[in-house]
C-alpha cells in the first residue's frame, strides 16, 4: 500500500536532538549541500539493528530501508528542512521475521533535485538519527551530477574504510556494481538465513555511514548467489530473495524478480542497470535473455539523456568465459546496434574483475569501457596488463570511481576518476561531447 504522507509541525527537540543539529548546522549550512554529518558508531536505539539506507531514487520517489532487531511497528519521518521545524511522515509498517525484520518504505511526492533528511520513528521509542539523500533532477534540468561507483565487498576484507573515502566526496548517489556479499566464500550460504547473515555481517560502520549520507543503486553479480552462476542454478530464488530483502530496491510490477531498470538524472545522465546473471544461458548464447536485451535496445533508442551509462557487472571488453567474451554474438549485436542507430553518448561501466581499467571494446578502438573495483577484496593477478585492450590498468590497489557529469556549456563532459582508499587520484579520463556525436578521450 502506498503510504500517504502527512505534515507535522513540531519542534519537539530533545537535548540529544539539539546537540545533533548544532553539529548538522555547523557542517551543512542551512539548505546547502551537506558534506558530512558526525554520526555515532552505533545506533542509539535498541530496537534498530541497522539504521536507514535509501535507494532507487527518482525525482519524486525513494525507497527507505532499515532493519529492526525484532518485530516492531515504525514509520519514516522526512523533511527538506534540516532544522526539522516541519516534516512529513509515512504510514506505519511492521517488521516481521519472514523478511528478517527489514522494512522497505517508499517516500512519495518528493520534490526533484532536493536534499531530504529522514529518520525512523519506532512505536513507543524516540526517533532514530537522521540520514539524508538528494532526489534526482527532472529530465530537462541542466545540472552537474556526481556519483561514486564500485563493487566487490568481501567480509574478510573489513573494515570497508574505502567507503568512508567515498562518503567524503559527497556523491549524489552510489552505484554498487555487485558482489555486495560473497555468499560462496568462507562459510558458503545454503539457506535463506545463511544469505541474510552474509548481508548482516557486511554492514560495517563505514558502510552504514556511507548509506546514511547518500542513496544507492544496487545491482548484483555472481557472489550474491554462487560463483559464476547462470540461470539454472538452484540457489537463485533464495539468493535473489535475500538481495531484495537487504537492498533498498523498488520491486518491479508485475515481475517482482526483475532487477534490470533505468534511472534518469537530469539532462546529463541516464543509468541502465543490467542484470547479467539470472537470465544468462550459455546454451542459448545469451547473457541478458531476450526480454532484457530488447528492453535495453528500446530504452537506449528512447533516451534523450546526453550521456547513457550502461552498468554491467561483468565487462563487455573482457574476452574470457563468464564475461561478455562468452557471449560474443549478443555483445556485438548491442555494440553494433549503437553504431547502426547512431546512438550517441553511450558509456560502459563495469566491475567484477577486481582491477581498475580503461579497456577497449573488441575490434572497436574508439569505444572503451571503464572498470572499477574491488572496493574490498583480493586484487586480480590473473590478467596481464600487457593485453593490448588496456589503456589503463591497475591491479595494485582497491579503488572506486568518481564520475562527474557536466551537461551544460559548449562542451558537455564526463570526468572519470579512479581513487584508492587514501583518496589518492590513480587515474583520470575526461570525455567531451563536441555535439558532433563523438566522445573524445583526453
Ligand atoms: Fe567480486
Amino acid at each position: 500500500m502506498k503510504p500517504e504522507p502527512r505534515w507535522i509541525t513540531d519542534w519537539g527537540l530533545t537535548p540529544p536532538d539539539l546537540k545533533q543539529w548544532v553539529l548538522l548546522i555547523w557542517f551543512c549550512g542551512v539548505l546547502g549541500g551537506c558534506a558530512s554529518i558526525e554520526l555515532p558508531d552505533s545506533a542509539e536505539q535498541s530496537s534498530i539493528e541497522f539504521n536507514c539506507a535509501v535507494g532507487d531514487v527518482t525525482p519524486h520517489e525513494a525507497i527507505v530501508w532499515l532493519k529492526t532487531t525484532e518485530a516492531q511497528t515504525l514509520n519514516i519521518q522526512y523533511t527538506t528542512d534540516p532544522l526539522w521545524s516541519a516534516f512529513q511522515e509515512t504510514v506505519r509498517v511492521s517488521t516481521i521475521p519472514e523478511t528478517d525484520f527489514t522494512a522497505h518504505i517508499p517516500l512519495t511526492d518528493l520534490t526533484p533535485k532536493t536534499r531530504y533528511w529522514y529518520r525512523n520513528l519506532v512505536a513507543g521509542e524516540g526517533h532514530g538519527r537522521p540520514c539524508q539523500f538528494i532526489t534526482a533532477p527532472l529530465e530537462d534540468d541542466v545540472t552537474t551530477v556526481t556519483f561514486v561507483i564500485g563493487g566487490d565487498t568481501r567480509h574478510s576484507f573489513q573494515p570497508f574504510s574505502i567507503m568512508e573515502t567515498m562518503r567524503t566526496v559527497s556523491p549524489d548517489f552510489f552505484v554498487f556494481l555487485g558482489d555486495t556479499i560473497y555468499a560462496d566464500k568462507e562459510t558458503p550460504a545454503r539457506d535463506l538465513s545463511d544469505y541474510w547473515n552474509k548481508y548482516r555481517e557486511n554492514r560495517d560502520r563505514f558502510a552504514e555511514r556511507l548509506f546514511a549520507e547518500t542513496s544507492v543503486y544496487a545491482v548484483w553479480d555472481d557472489h550474491e548467489v554462487d560463483s559464476d552462476f547462470t540461470s539454472t542454478n538452484p540457489l537463485i530464488p533464495i539468493g535473489r530473495q535475500a538481495f531484495f530483502t537487504y537492498w533498498p530496491i523498488r520491486q518491479h510490477t508485475p515481475d517482482s524478480t526483475r532487477l534490470y531498470r533505468t534511472f534518469r538524472w537530469g539532462k546529463a545522465v541516464e543509468l541502465f542497470l543490467l542484470d547479467t546473471r539470472q537470465y544468462r544461458n550459455p546454451e542459448n548464447n545469451t547473457m541478458l535473455g531476450e526480454a532484457q536485451k530488447q528492453w535495453l535496445l528500446a530504452q537506449l533508442v528512447a533516451s534523450s539523456a546526453r550521456f547513457k551509462m550502461i552498468i554491467s557487472s561483468v565487462p563487455f571488453s573482457d574476452p574470457r568465459v563468464d564475461k561478455w567474451g562468452e557471449y560474443p554474438e549478443e555483445r556485438d549485436e548491442i555494440l553494433g546496434f549503437l553504431t547502426k542507430k547512431g546512438i550517441t553518448g553511450v558509456l560502459f561501466f563495469a566491475g567484477d574483475v577486481h582491477l581498475g581499467a580503461v579497456s577497449r571494446m573488441p575490434g572497436m578502438t574508439d569505444r572503451k569501457e571503464y572498470i572499477f573495483g574491488p572496493l574490498a577484496a583480493t586484487m586480480n593477478y590473473k590478467i596481464s596488463r600487457g593485453e593490448p585492450r588496456f589503456e589503463y590498468f591497475n591491479n595494485a590497489s582497491p579503488n572506486f570511481g568518481k564520475i562527474t557529469v557536466h551537461p551544460d556549456g559548449l562542451k558537455p563532459s564526463v570526468h572519470i576518476e579512479w581513487f584508492d582508499a587514501n583518496k589518492t587520484l590513480l587515474h583520470q579520463v575526461i570525455l567531451e561531447d563536441h555535439r558532433d556525436n563523438s566522445l573524445i578521450s583526453q
